[in-house]
C-alpha cells in the first residue's frame, strides 16, 4: 500500500509516504543553499517517498517568522528552488513548496514592522527550532490588506511554478496567519472573514487557493495543510475541519493535509503513531481529493497501517526522517 501509486491533481506519486515541512533554519540571506539541496536529495532517494514538502517559506517579509527562514516573497528566490526541484526530481520524488505568513507570530526584530493578524490578540512567538516562548500583541488586517496579502501567496506561488516545483502547500496550520483566522481562539472579527461561522474563519484561506488555481497551470497542484482542530475548549473541532476542507476543496484544493491548529503538530498526552489520523479519517469522508495525515509516524509499517485503516491516503514522517534520511 505505501508503495502504491496515487495521483494529486494531474501528478503521480510513486508512493504514499511524504516528508513534510521542517524548517532547517539553514537559508543564507533567504536563498536555498546547495547544502539544503544535499539535504533534502539524500531524503528524497526513499522509494516509498512520493512527496517532499519544503519547510515553510515567507511569502511577505512582514510574514518572515524567524531570521534564517527560507523567502519566496521575491524573484532572485527562483534560481534556489529550481535547484532544489532538479535534486528532488532526479531522485523520482515530487517536491511542493510550503508558503506561509507568520500573522501575529512574527516578531518585529525579524520584519521590521509590527505584526499582523486577524484580531489584536497576544501571541506566543518563536519557532519551535529556535526554542523560544514568548508573548506579543498583534493588529488586525483591514479587508483590503486581506486581499494584498492573497496577492502575495499567489506570486509566491508562480515562483514555484517557474522554478519548475510541483505546487505548493498553502499553510493554515500551527498557529500561523491562516490558521489564526480559521481558529475562534484568535478570530474576534465580524466581517466576511470572522468568527461567526466556519465559511468566514476559511474564507482567506479559500479565496487564497482560488486565486493561486487562477493564475498557475493547469498541472501545477495546491495542497493545504490545515490546522483542523485546536483540542482545546473554545477552539476549532474536528467538525470544522471537516466543513473547511470541503470549502477547501470547493475553492480548488487538490490535497488536504491534516495536522493541529493552535495547539501545534503534537497533542499534549497523545503519543500514539499518527495522533491525528481520527481527524483526517474525518475529513477524508468529507471529501474526494486525497488526504494526509502527520504526526508521531517513525517508520513505514506505521504509516502502512493508517492507509490501511482508511484514514488517509498519504502519510508524512517528519521528525524520524530528520534525524535519519533513510526510511524504516
Ligand atoms: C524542527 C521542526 C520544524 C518544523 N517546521 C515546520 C514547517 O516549516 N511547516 C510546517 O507545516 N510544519 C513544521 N513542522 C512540523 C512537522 O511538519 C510535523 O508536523 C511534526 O514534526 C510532527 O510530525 P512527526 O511526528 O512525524 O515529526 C516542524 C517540525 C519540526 C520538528
Amino acid at each position: 500500500m505505501v508503495n502504491e501509486k496515487i495521483r494529486i491533481r494531474g501528478l503521480e506519486l510513486r508512493g504514499r509516504i511524504a516528508m513534510p515541512p521542517m524548517a532547517t533554519e539553514k537559508s543564507k540571506d533567504g536563498r536555498i543553499t546547495p547544502e539544503m539541496v544535499e539535504y533534502y536529495a539524500a531524503r528524497a532517494k526513499n522509494p516509498e517517498l512520493g512527496l517532499i514538502i519544503t519547510e515553510h517559506s515567507y511569502v511577505d517579509i512582514r510574514g518572515k517568522a524567524s531570521p534564517f527562514q527560507v523567502s519566496v516573497a521575491s524573484d532572485d528566490c527562483v534560481e534556489g528552488f529550481a535547484a532544489l526541484a532538479d535534486a528532488v526530481h532526479r531522485e523520482g520524488a515530487r517536491i511542493f513548496v510550503q508558503i506561509n505568513h507568520a500573522g501575529g507570530r512574527a516578531r518585529e526584530e525579524v520584519t521590521g514592522s509590527e505584526a499582523l493578524s486577524a484580531s489584536a490578540v497576544q501571541f506566543s512567538r518563536g519557532t519551535p527550532s529556535e526554542g523560544r516562548s514568548e508573548t506579543g500583541s498583534a493588529r488586525a488586517l483591514s479587508a483590503g490588506e486581506i486581499l494584498e496579502l492573497e496577492e502575495r501567496f499567489v506570486q509566491a506561488a508562480l515562483r514555484a511554478e517557474k522554478a519548475g516545483c510541483d505546487g505548493v502547500e498553502v499553510h493554515a496550520a500551527h498557529g500561523y496567519l491562516l490558521n489564526q483566522f480559521y481558529s475562534p481562539l484568535v478570530n474576534r472579527r465580524d466581517d466576511e472573514y470572522g468568527a461567526q461561522s466556519v465559511e468566514n474563519r476559511i474564507r482567506f484561506a479559500c479565496e487564497t487557493v482560488a486565486k493561486i488555481r487562477a493564475a498557475a497551470g493547469d498541472g501545477f497542484a495546491i495542497a493545504v495543510r490545515l490546522g483542523g482542530c485546536d483540542y482545546t475548549e473554545g477552539g476549532s473541532t474536528i467538525e470544522d475541519a471537516a466543513e473547511a476542507s470541503v470549502l477547501l476543496e470547493k475553492a480548488g484544493a487538490d490535497l488536504i493535509d491534516i495536522t493541529g491548529g493552535m495547539n501545534g503538530y503534537i497533542i499534549r498526552g497523545v503519543d500514539e503513531p499518527g495522533w491525528f489520523a481520527p481527524m483526517s479519517a474525518a475529513v477524508k469522508k468529507a471529501v474526494s481529493v486525497p488526504v494526509m495525515v502527520t504526526g508521531g509516524v517513525t517508520t513505514v509499517a506505521q504509516a502502512e497501517r493508517i492507509l490501511e485503516d482508511g484514514a488517509a491516503d498519504i502519510v508524512g514522517i517528519a521528525r524520524a526522517l530528520l534525524k535519519d534520511p533513510v526510511l524504516r
